[in-house]
């Protein structure tokens, strides 16, 4: 590869990752299974080394996990938590196992087998034997404080108690959904109309980061322990902290095994990819970890990752199967959804006949024909995805896959967002599927909740001309309902007290109704207390919006773009005659108490969009108290750029709360 060529692909490789990592933690919504997206990381990695000139700043290969998410407290972790080097190739285990005994000359070693958990790793903090705090683990070195949404874990205890338990300690461990309630929360949401979500991890992650604790299933969650840390314990091997925590009421999973040899190593890998499927949680491979403390403390850290440990990830089910046809389906939003009808094939105890091929550009990506033998993979998604193609066996007179030009519905030249590799169709009037999901989302429990309408009637409704847009809703008489195949007086009685009931349902609801493209539940709330009414909606400028918590670029832009068509302007003003509320009402609006009032609060270092003054005054105008110097009464630490170390460090060890510039603009609620 040449200079010019490597940077290139350098640049391509990060700008990958990037999209990748966004998709998975910001997301919860990955198009590339694990396995796919470490062996791009490695590979860019690689090519890093090998040409470190050309490594951008900030590249992810340099970071860890996630980017914080604007509605937690942001809190530093006590000690960085670190990710794990991770390989598939037992050969690299045995390079591990190699690489330690030559650290160690040969000095006896024992390793502690665990298995891999695929959930979402949180630190638990106690004081005095009482749960302190629950944190995310964030970009390694600070995380979310989801301490209010960690009793949906049924297995952390709020209380420990025991004579030998330090004043302080730290677990760490491994939060999940157990398969069993992940697949009872996907059937409960498929009933509903919602989307299943693509696996337990998400679910998990989901779970732990709502915002809504009651809305959800209740304390679904389960919790493995697999670290122990306290400076008032001396600990001479990870045992005996796994050991401690079991004793005083944790959740450690039985799964563990020590090992001295790399035989014995290599059959416990063995022995869990087979027996996976017969455990509560999932699992994407399993760690081996260096059992003595003296031996990790030796042994070190590199920048990401300790020394003393290897993840062993299991490569995703995989096989090979005949792509017959793709076919499209048509979402709310015109979006086109390329889905791959394959020859049925068992993979990982089910019957696949179709799996998912995201849009065009992954069509692209994989330059599929059609009746190429393809490799599909379930990685520990309910949906299968194509993976790739066995070029060896296609046929040569076989067709490249091309993206359909018009809509398979109503036949209108499809438009690509050429950023978003989309392809759409534009007929946001007369296209039917879109006209039937939008209005099948207007209905909804969480929008308009109008729940004596489904989806069957909707189509009845579109199909018979009685309906096109949600303002029509308004105007349907008893006669019209009453003609629908199925429809007697009384379930007619009940659409029409549906339809009438809904107007009554909260502005918030109704701005998730309207469907704008990206505007979920919970922007839709902040949007619409923030905005206050539609009007003020209509005419705010996307720098504007994007000073609303949860509002990024793409949604702002999807607002203003929605205010700018007509037809929506049309909507609004009609469901504005037919009386359904467009502002907050009233009661609504005052705030209560700010949510700095009464609090007490400490400056350090620089800011990026005040100076330090004018931040101080704005904090007192909303009723903060600012103090000088940090103790264990301060409510928060506010800390920008370089903060002052000594502050910091006391902060950290009276355990109060350390928020960044963000989370300040927040709370101030510019
Ligand atoms: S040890 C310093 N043990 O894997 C290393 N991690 O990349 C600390 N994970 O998201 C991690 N099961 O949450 C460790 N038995 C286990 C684990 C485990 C799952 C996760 C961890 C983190 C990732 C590490």
């Amino acid at each position: 590869m040449t200079k010019k060529e490597a940077k290139k692909e350098i640049a391509r490789l990060t700008a990958l990752v990037q999209y990748h990592n966004k998709l998975y933690h910001q997301y919860a919504r990955p198009e590339i299974s694990d396995y796919e997206f470490d062996q791009l990381l490695a590979k860019l990695t690689q090519l890093e080394n090998q040409f470190p000139e050309f490594g951008l700043e900030g590249s992810p290969t340099q970071l860890v996990g996630e980017t914080l998410s604007k509605n937690f407290q942001t809190v530093y972790h006590q000690y960085p938590m670190l990710s794990l080097s991770n390989t598939y190739s037992e050969a690299e285990v045995r390079q591990f196992v190699q690489r330690i005994q030559k650290l160690l000359q040969g000095e006896p070693i024992e390793f502690f087998c665990e298995l891999k958990f695929d959930g979402v790793a949180i630190s638990l903090l106690y004081k005095k034997g009482a749960l302190e705090g629950v944190v995310t683990r964030g970009d390694g070195v600070k995380g979310d404080d989801i301490t209010r949404n960690a009793e949906q874990v049924k297995t952390i205890p709020r209380i420990v108690k025991a004579k030998d338990v330090p004043p302080e300690f730290e677990a760490r461990g491994e939060a999940f959904m157990p398969r069993n309630k992940f697949e009872q929360l996907n059937q409960v949401r498929i009933a509903q109309g919602e989307e299943p979500l693509a696996n337990p991890r998400n679910a998990a992650a989901g779970t732990l980061k709502t915002l809504r604790p009651n809305s959800g299933p209740k304390r679904s969650l389960d919790c493995y322990l697999y670290a122990f840390r306290s400076e008032a314990i001396d600990l001479s091997t990870h045992e005996a902290g796994i050991q401690l925590l079991e004793k005083w009421g944790f959740n450690i999973s039985p799964t563990y095994k020590k090992c001295t040899t790399l035989e014995e190593i290599l059959e416990y890998i063995d022995y869990w990819e087979t027996e996976k499927k017969s455990l509560p949680v999932a699992i994407d491979g399993v760690v081996i970890k260096v059992n003595s403390i003296n031996q990790q403390n030796r042994l070190g850290f590199t920048a990401k990752s300790p020394r003393w440990a290897i993840a062993y990830k299991y490569k995703p089910e995989n096989v090979a199967t005949i792509l017959e046809k793709v076919a499209y389906q048509v979402g709310r939003t015109g979006v086109v959804t390329p889905v791959a009808h394959l020859k049925p094939t068992p993979l990982a105890g089910t019957t696949v006949k179709r799996a998912s091929l995201h849009n065009a550009a992954e069509i692209e990506r994989l330059g599929l024909h059609l009746g190429d033998t393809v490799f599909i993979e379930k990685g520990g998604d309910i949906i299968p995805k194509v993976t790739g193609v066995d070029t060896a066996k296609r046929k040569p007179d076989s067709k490249p896959v091309k993206f359909i030009t018009h809509c398979p519905a109503c036949s209108t030249t499809l438009v690509r967002q050429y950023e978003k590799a989309l392809y759409y169709c534009p007929n946001t009037k007369a296209c039917r599927p879109q006209t039937q999901a939008m209005l099948e989302h207007f209905v909804h429990r969480k929008a308009m909740d109008i729940n004596a309408i489904g989806k069957k009637t909707i189509a009845l409704l579109v199909e018979k001309g009685l309906i096109r847009t949600p303002a029509d809703l308004y105007s349907l008489r008893y006669e019209d309902i009453y003609s629908l195949d199925g429809f007697k007086d009384l379930s007619t009685k009940n659409v029409l007290r549906g339809i009438e009931q809904s107007k009554q349902r909260p502005f918030e609801h109704v701005l998730f109704a309207l469907g704008i493209r990206h505007v979920g539940e919970v922007a839709a709330e902040k949007i619409a207390q923030h905005c206050q009414d539609i009007d003020s909606l209509a005419k705010a400028s996307s720098e504007e919006l994007m000073v609303i918590p949860e509002v990024g670029e793409e949604i702002a832009q999807s607002i203003t773009t929605y205010f700018q068509e007509p037809k929506n302007l049309q909507l609004i003003e009609s469901l504005k005659k037919v009386g359904l509320r467009l502002s907050i009402a009233k009661t609504e609006a005052v705030p209560t108490r700010h949510p700095l009032a009464g609090k007490s609060l400490v400056i350090s270092g620089t800011f990026q969009n005040f100076e330090r003054e004018d931040l101080k005054s704005l904090i007192k105008s909303k009723g903060g108290k600012i103090l000088s110097s940090v103790s264990n009464k301060l409510d928060y630490l506010v800390a920008g750029h370089k903060p002052g170390p000594a502050k910091l460090a006391k902060a950290q060890a009276l355990g109060v709360q350390i928020i960044n510039e963000e989370t300040i603009i927040q709370m101030i609620g510019l």
